[in-house]
């Protein structure tokens, strides 16, 4: 039996994963597709570096093209991450006629059109499960599951770090920068965790399932984002006050033909399943017109989690190539994006404002809502030890992001208000 032969790129976190379960579950593998995978090269920067795991040294490269370039290769397999350099190798690898895997978000959120139309022109699969909620088999689920259903609200918890930061935050009182340490030594954070807290690791995860879920050709530009990096101990304890829980949600709907997509803080009811979800675990809610309300959950990020996605990518490659069927692309057509506008844009907002102590203060604020049309649904002032200023915290009904933006304008000058301290959406 003709094994099929696996270049694999990055022997990092996910690549030492990827070796584990491909060489563990050997005769699992085979037993599927009816022929041994072997890992014959490995990509890695330096080939003295110490590893997790032992591998022979003679399958240990440095130099990327002797992998694309090796025609024994049937598969490429990419954990190294980086995004200009590894599209060349990719489209080098497509050109040849190498199916490729990958758990590279940063690469399909930027180039997946580009990539994909590449694939398709030479008959070859690119499957990248793992670049969206590490072990969760979702991209999979709005391909194949949700084919035959109209998706109108994707919101998940799609990056690891921040939901881990997050969690020890709310459950220990612990400090960002602590926990940030911890999820870096953990193997969860990318290799800058800028783009963890800052929100742009889940945009481009967002960008991923929306592209899937809405069957359009949605872009990272079509994404607001914001991180976590100004959310504080007293956010999250006023959050928990009202019944709420912070969490870093991406959050797309469609209404009509329209659509919009987020990445940011959000408060969330505490009775709402994703509320619950903590740690490194990831979650995605999917509603669909007709399926109504679904949620998948598990490991976002991690060694063996992010491999068995990748492990599975390359035993769906291997299934095709024994049925002849490579490169069948899931969508043929895309539907253009039309974006919603700050009026279509609609929530619930969480507003912590350091304001005067004084009569009438109360008032005027309500006034500033009552002139943009927004409605409060619930206010709370905490008993302060300054006798001249207080906070206040309001949670509103229903508003356009416009009407909202509107009434933050007004607070700039109204000089009752010292500080807008904070402002977050409401889901749930
Ligand atoms: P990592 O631990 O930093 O490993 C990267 C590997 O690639 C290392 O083995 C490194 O070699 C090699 N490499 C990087 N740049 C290279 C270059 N220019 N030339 C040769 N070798 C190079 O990264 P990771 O956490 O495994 O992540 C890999 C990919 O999976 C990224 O795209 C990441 O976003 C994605 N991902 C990660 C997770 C996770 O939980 N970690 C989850 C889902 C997706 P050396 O070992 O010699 O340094
Ligand atoms: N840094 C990413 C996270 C890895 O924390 O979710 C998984 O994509």
């Amino acid at each position: 039996m003709k094994p099929v032969k696996v270049g694999l790129l990055g022997l990092g976190t996910v690549g030492t994963g990827v070796v584990r379960i491909v060489e563990g579950h050997q005769e699992d593998l085979l037993n599927q597709v009816g022929s041994p995978i072997s890992i014959s090269q490995i990509l890695v920067k330096d080939r003295t570096k110490g590893r997790n795991i032992a591998v022979e040294a003679s399958k240990l490269t440095e130099d990327p093209w002797e992998i694309v370039r090796n025609p024994d290769i049937d598969v490429i397999v990419e954990v190294m991450g980086g995004i200009a350099q590894t599209k060349e190798y990719i489209l080098e690898a497509l050109e040849r006629g190498k199916h490729i895997v990958t758990a590279n978000k940063d690469l399909m959120a930027l180039h997946g059109p580009e990539i994909l139309e590449k694939a398709r022109e030479k008959g070859c699969d690119v499957l990248y499960e793992a670049s969206v909620a590490g072990g969760i088999p979702i991209i999979r689920t709005l391909i194949e599951g949700f084919s035959s259903d109209r998706i109108t609200k994707i919101m998940g918890i799609v990056n690891g770090t921040t939901n881990y930061i997050l969690t020890k935050m709310s459950q220990e009182g612990a400090a960002y920068g602590d926990v940030l340490k911890e999820a870096q030594e953990l193997g969860y954070a990318e290799s800058d965790p800028t783009s963890d807290v800052e929100g742009l690791d889940a945009a481009r995860k967002m960008t991923i399932l929306s592209t899937l879920g809405f069957r359009a050709n949605v872009s990272l530009d079509h994404v607001t984002t914001k991180g976590i990096s100004n959310v504080t101990q007293e956010d999250i304890q006023y959050a928990k006050q009202l019944g709420y829980v912070v969490k870093l949600l991406g959050i797309a709907e469609r209404q009509d033909d329209f659509i919009s997509v987020s990445v940011q803080p959000t408060m969330i009811k505490k009775s709402h399943p994703i509320a619950s979800v903590n740690g490194v675990f990831n979650a995605v809610y999917v509603h669909g017109e007709a399926v109504g309300e679904t949620m998948f959950y598990g490991p976002g990020a991690g060694e063996m989690p992010t491999a068995t996605s990748v492990v599975a990518d390359l035993v769906a490659v291997v299934k095709n190539m024994k049925l002849g069927v490579n490169g069948r692309q899931a969508q043929l057509s895309y539907n253009v994006v039309k974006l919603k506008t700050d009026e279509q844009i609609a929530s619930k907002f969480f507003l912590l404002l350091h304001v005067e102590d004084r009569a009438g203060v109360l008032a005027q604020i309500a006034q500033v809502f009552s002139d943009f049309d927004v409605s409060i649904e619930s206010v709370m002032q905490p008993s302060m030890p300054n006798i001249s200023s207080t906070e206040i915290i309001i949670i509103t009904h229903g508003a356009s992001k416009a009407a909202m933006n509107k009434v933050l304008k007004a607070f700039e000058s109204l000089s009752a208000v010292r500080k807008i301290k904070s402002v977050y959406r409401v889901e749930g």
